[in-house]
């Protein structure tokens, strides 16, 4: 036996040897399988590339089956337990985990880099004063090529590292703005002092107080948010990540796509969803009837199901046991019920059974944002924010693949040939 196929085309009776790597075929040796000398080898017809691998990997490792996700080989479980939001970025970026003195350089790399260009307060104020903050935070990452246009030179590692620490620094201080915007309040500028999660809500709530002082049990939850967050293999945004970058552009534009991608209800935007639909069911007693709602196609379970994780997402356990962590300090959110009576349904419910929908990262994170009262429409703010690591570890990684190449797939093409064109002035008399 062999780590190979032997495809036999019964077009032509002629038989293919297609070797077996890693699990997987190359696309490029279906293409040598041609029904005749002029025609095209076989392409794969796969949307939404449900099963095709777009790269190599060695950032984040998922078991869908088994509902285990590792950061460069570390299980989320021990990170979110024992680790904190900048030691994982440096993990993923970096491929291990820091010395002390690494981690203090990091640290001290990532604080004095929280602040923006002061022209950034002037176009975020250009936006409407309802102006949804992804919109908002799509369009500063994406101007912050133009702060530091030498990051398009991707092929030197110190300008990488440098464009990669902004960018992390950032994040944080756009996504604040825009909050700040939507309520229209002062921007508070990154105090130096703080922790980067702890300055991060500083900048999002301090008022006229000197120091802001968050409450050290909610700024390790929302650290833990961040971990737990931080990558995600080839989820949907970080593809949009690796096919911007693949053409070779700043890393701030091809994070802006991510950011672009994350907003879709389907993605990130699923947390924000998740409350929206707990609010509309509003009680208990109108979960039956939204569940027929589901199961009639008039609904989606928001919060529920994933592409790979078909019994658990492990994500969501631990975001489950953080909820009680964080409403010791903001009290219970109301909500909190209806989610956890709509999980127990829906796991007993053959529809969700059958289509193996279980709660994801998205269930429960939304009813913890909104008790350290953010708004539905930052939550996907706040996934963004934990997501920028993995997106530049996953960029970085492209950029120095040498099997990469400008992502640009084929088509099957089902539209009219070799028409005539009749030019309008005699179509039209
Ligand atoms: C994230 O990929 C990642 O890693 C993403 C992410 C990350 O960290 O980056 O984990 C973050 O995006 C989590 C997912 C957040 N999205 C939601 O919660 C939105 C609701 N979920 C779905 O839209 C859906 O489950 C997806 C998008 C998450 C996955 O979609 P798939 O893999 O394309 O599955 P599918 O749409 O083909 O669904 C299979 C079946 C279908 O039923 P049938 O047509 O076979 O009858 O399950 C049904 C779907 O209709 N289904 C749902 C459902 N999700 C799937 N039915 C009701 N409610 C749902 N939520």
């Amino acid at each position: 036996m062999t780590d190979s196929l032997t495809v036999r085309d019964n077009r032509t009776g002629l038989e293919y040897d297609v070797p077996i790597l890693d699990g997987a075929i190359k696309a490029a040796d279906l293409g040598k399988i041609k029904a005749g000398d002029d025609t095209p080898g076989l392409a794969v017809y796969d949307p939404g590339f449900v099963n095709t691998a777009s790269c190599r990997s060695s950032v984040t490792y998922i078991d869908g089956e088994k509902g285990i996700l590792e950061y460069r080989g570390f299980p989320i479980e021990q990170l979110a337990e024992k680790s904190s939001f900048l030691e994982v970025a440096y993990l993923l970026i970096n491929g291990a985990l820091p010395t002390k003195a690494e981690y203090d350089a990091w640290v001290h790399e990532i604080t004095y880099h929280t602040f923006v260009h002061e022209n950034v307060k002037s176009f975020m104020q250009g936006f409407r004063y309802d102006a949804h903050p992804m919109g908002m935070l799509m369009a500063s990452v994406g101007a912050l090529s133009t702060f530091y246009p030498d990051a398009r030179n991707i092929s030197d590692a110190d300008n990488r590292h440098m464009q990669i620490v902004r960018m992390i620094a950032k994040m944080p201080t756009l996504g604040a703005w825009a909050f700040r915007h939507a309520q229209g309040k002062p921007y508070v500028y990154p105090d130096n002092d703080l922790g980067y999660t702890a300055n991060f809500l500083s900048m999002l709530f301090k008022m006229s107080e000197s120091k802001f002082e968050a409450d050290e049990r909610l700024v390790r939850a929302l650290d833990v948010l961040f971990i737990l967050h931080a990558d995600h293999e080839q989820n949907c945004s970080t593809n949009a990540v690796r096919s911007v970058g693949s053409s070779q552009v700043d890393p701030y534009s091809a994070v802006a796509a991510g950011v672009g991608a994350l907003y879709g209800p389907l993605h990130g935007g699923a947390n924000e969803a998740v409350l929206r639909m707990l609010r509309r069911i509003g009680s208990k007693e109108n979960i039956p009837s939204f569940i027929e709602g589901v199961k009639n196609g008039n609904e989606k379970l928001m919060g529920f199901g994933h592409r790979v994780y078909k019994n658990f997402d492990p994500r969501a356990t631990i975001i489950k046991k953080a909820c009680d962590d964080v409403f010791e300090v903001t009290g219970v959110n109301p909500l909190l019920e209806i989610a956890k009576e709509l999980e127990k349904i829906a796991l007993e419910d053959e529809y969700f059974i059958k289509r193996k929908l279980y709660p994801n990262v998205d269930f429960y994170s939304g009813l913890i944002y909104e008790a350290f009262q953010f708004p539905p429409e930052m939550f996907t703010v706040l996934f963004a924010i934990g997501r920028t690591p993995g997106w530049l570890a996953q960029w970085s990684e492209l950029v120095q693949d040498k099997e990469q190449k400008i992502a640009r797939p084929k088509q099957i093409y089902t539209g009219p040939r070799t028409l005539d064109f009749t030019p309008a002035s005699e179509r039209w008399a």
